[in-house]
Order: structure tokens, then sequence, then C-alpha cells
């Protein structure tokens, strides 16, 4: 652990069956006034609207509702909800759905009291609030982002075709708390578990791939991994087991809650460039990313050898006797490559709806981050993105 840090996570999570029951104990820790924020009706299918509602009445709360957060949140969906929030007076914005809707709360809570434009201010200039926040809950009901326990909050500008995410460095941007039942991910389409599957595995590679001290935060990436391998492929045969979901949303939380970022310079390229395709197209935010990645760390491969070669043995198993450096991590990434396949992710950025033609505009809304073996240049992110076609 050659780096210095800082590590605070004070969300508390709730977590198993029928965990919604505590929702009713976090309730008194906040005023009347709350605002119910939910997607596309999914929660109103499955009835967790009607046990969350149940739980809200029960408590003696005045609730008012942001229906119709969208994947991939919109800026214009943003000022909508200030407004409800603002005439509402919140005293708790209460997140029900996946890492759209929990990213939507934070950024309504950094908005409401906002005098400046919030696009402006947190995802142009990446300041941070200087107005009161509002505290947030969530009650998750699709694993992936690892929104449930981060201050991050992605919102996408399809005027601009700019999907930024600002992770505030405050923690208390953070839910206050979190509700995961595993239970409730049981209605997710396989599309949907399987985009929230690779997210997580991209999360994990994403902090992994930098570095060269040894550190413990590498060595908790790959059980993590192991883990969600293991699990990915129970559930993607059996959707409906309990055990693997539950083990696929909680690895999902430590993915990306900023523990095993510690010590790490993180690369976050491959999201930096799904990002831009999900920009241009609107695509689910897990399946920009597998539809890029193989590219992309194909491409930075020969910066890091001895990193790839230690995922290869570490995470996939290879054997490394007798065998090159460079054999040892390709079959790695072979290895990667036919589980990606068996789990039916999208590996070309055609099938999200990207044409030749708009490979130079994606490019250029994809913003370059330092902190990995190599960061690649607007060509090198061209060539990648051709290379994904
Ligand atoms: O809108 P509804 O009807 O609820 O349907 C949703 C949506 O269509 C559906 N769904 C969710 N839970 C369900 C369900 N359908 C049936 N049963 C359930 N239990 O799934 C669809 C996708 O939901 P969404 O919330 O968009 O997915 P996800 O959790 O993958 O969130 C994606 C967003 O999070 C951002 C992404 O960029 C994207 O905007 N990210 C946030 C991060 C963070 N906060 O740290 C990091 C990530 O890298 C990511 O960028
Ligand atoms: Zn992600």
């Amino acid at each position: 652990m050659e780096g210095n840090f800082t590590y605070c996570n004070p969300t508390k999570l709730y977590f198993g069956r029928g965990a919604v029951r505590f929702l009713g104990g976090e309730l008194p820790k906040y005023g009347k006034n709350v605002v119910l924020i939910y997607g596309g009706g999914s929660i109103k299918k499955n009835g967790i609207y009607d046990s969350v509602v149940k739980i809200l009445h029960e408590g003696g709360k005045n609730v008012a509702e942001i229906a119709g957060v969208m994947p991939n949140p919109t800026v214009e969906k943003l000022y909508e909800g200030v407004k409800i929030a603002r005439a509402h007076k919140a005293d708790l914005l209460l997140a029900v759905g996946g890492g759209s809707v929990c990213d939507y709360a934070k950024a309504l809570s950094v908005s409401v009291h906002c005098k400046e434009d919030p696009w402006e201010k947190y995802y142009l200039r990446f300041e941070e609030p200087t107005c009161e926040t509002l505290p947030v809950g969530c009650v998750l009901t699709m694993a992936g982002t690892g929104s449930e326990m981060n201050a991050g909050a992605v919102i996408t500008n399809p005027a601009q075709k700019l999907k930024i995410g600002h992770v505030f460095a405050d923690e208390k941007i953070m839910p206050k708390f979190s509700v995961l039942d595993p239970v409730y991910t049981l209605t997710l389409p396989h599309y949907q578990m399987a985009a929230g599957i690779y997210d997580i595995f991209n999360h994990i590679c994403e902090q992994y791939f930098s570095g060269e001290d040894d550190n413990t935060s590498d060595y908790l990436a790959e059980g993590l991994m192991r883990s969600l391998l293991h699990s990915s492929r129970i559930a993607n045969k059996d959707m409906q087991n309990y055990e693997a979901r539950s083990n696929i949303m909680w690895t999902a939380t430590w993915a990306l809650n900023t523990l095993i970022s510690r010590g790490k310079s993180t690369d976050w390229m491959v999201h930096m460039i799904g990002q831009a395709v999900g920009a241009h197209t609107d695509a689910t935010h897990g399946m920009t990313l597998s539809a890029v990645s193989l590219a992309y760390y194909r491409h930075v491969m020969p910066y890091a050898l001895p990193k790839f070669r230690r995922f290869a043995v570490q995470v996939w198993g290879v054997d490394p006797a007798g065998k090159t450096d460079a054999q040892v991590a390709e079959e790695g990434l072979s290895a990667m490559e036919a589980w990606m396949r068996e789990m039916g992710l999208v590996l070309h950025i055609a099938e999200l709806g990207v044409r030749e033609e708009m490979i130079d505009g994606i490019a250029e809304s994809t913003l370059l981050l330092e902190g990995g073996y190599h960061t690649p240049d607007k060509n090198e992110v061209k060539a990648i993105l051709k290379e994904s076609m």
C-alpha cells in the first residue's frame, strides 16, 4: 500500500430477504416530507411500490413522487425533479430502483437548494456543493452500479451528447441508508441482469488495472471477481437462484463503495469510452462497457504485462507453466471473452446502434483520464471504437 488515503463510508445497509421492514425504523430520523423517486414502472408491477408506500404512510410521511426516471437519467429530468422537491419542501429523497434512480436522487440532493445551474456546476466544472444537501435513502432493485453505497451520480445531457459521472468528494452525498433485498432483483430481465453483472466486473477491473505496488486492494479485487464469476454462471442458467443473486448483489456493493480503490490510482477508461457510447446511443450502461472492453484491454495489455498475467492466473485460473507472460495474459483475456459470450453480453458497439460515421463524435465525447497503465489519446480511442464495431 504505497498510497496515503482516507476511508469513510457512512451508508447503513439492510441486506437480505424482507429487509424493507427496516425502512420503518429509518424514517423517524428525517422530517415529514418525503419525495419518493422511481423509474418507468417495474416497481408497480412487482409489488415493491406498494410495500414502500405502505411503510411511508404508516410512518406518517407526507409523500410526493417523481416517477419515470429513465435509465441514463437526463439533465431535463433533473430540472423537473428540482421543481417538485422544492415545492414539496423535501426532507428526505427516497430512491426505489436501480442505479439510475439512486444516481438521480443524489444529483437531486445537491441541486434542490443550489442557486447555480447544477449541470454546469457539478458536471461541467466538477465543483462540490456549496448549498444545503438533502439526505438520500435507497431501496435497490437492480445489482450493478454500486450507487447504493457511493457518492457517484451519472447524468446525461442528450443535447450536448455528454454522459458524465460526478463522484462527490463529501461522504454526506452517499446514501444515508440502503435496503438490499436480493429477492427484489429476481424480476429483472436477463439482459439487465447480465448488464449489471458486467458492470460489477468492470468496476473491479477499472480499479485493479492500475499501480505496481503490492496492494491488499488487488487481492480483495481478485476475490470479488472470482465470487462474481462463480455466481454469474449459476444465475445465468438459473435466474431465480437466490444464493447466486444475493452474492451478486453484495459483490456489486463492494465493487464500488470505495474500498478496493484505496491506494490505487485507478483506470476508468472503459467507463469513459462506454459512457460516450451511451451519450450517443442511450444504450444500457453495462452493455456499453462490455462492447468496448476487449478492444480496450487488448490495446493496453502490452503496457502492463505483469498485471494481465496475474489477472489470467488469479482470476481465470490460467496455468502459466512453460508460457511467456504475453501468452498467459492473452489466455486470460480469451477466457474473459468466453465468459462474456456465455453471459450473452453485447460485444460490438454496432449492436448498440453505433454507425461508422458516429465514431469521431463518440471519441470527441470521451473524457481522457490518467491513472491506468496507458492513457489513450483521441486517435487511440477511435481505433478502440473501430475495433469494437
Ligand atoms: O425504470 P424501471 O421500470 O424501474 O426499469 C428498470 C430499467 O428499465 C429496470 N429494472 C430495475 N430494477 C428492476 C427492473 N426491471 C424489473 N425488475 C426489477 N427489479 O432495469 C432497467 C435499468 O435500470 P437502471 O437503473 O438504469 O440500471 P443500472 O442499475 O444499471 O443503472 C445504470 C445507471 O447508473 C449509472 C449508469 O451510467 C447509468 O446511468 N452508473 C452509476 C454509477 C455510480 N453511481 O457509481 C457507476 C456506474 O458505472 C454507472 O455509470
Ligand atoms: Zn459502471
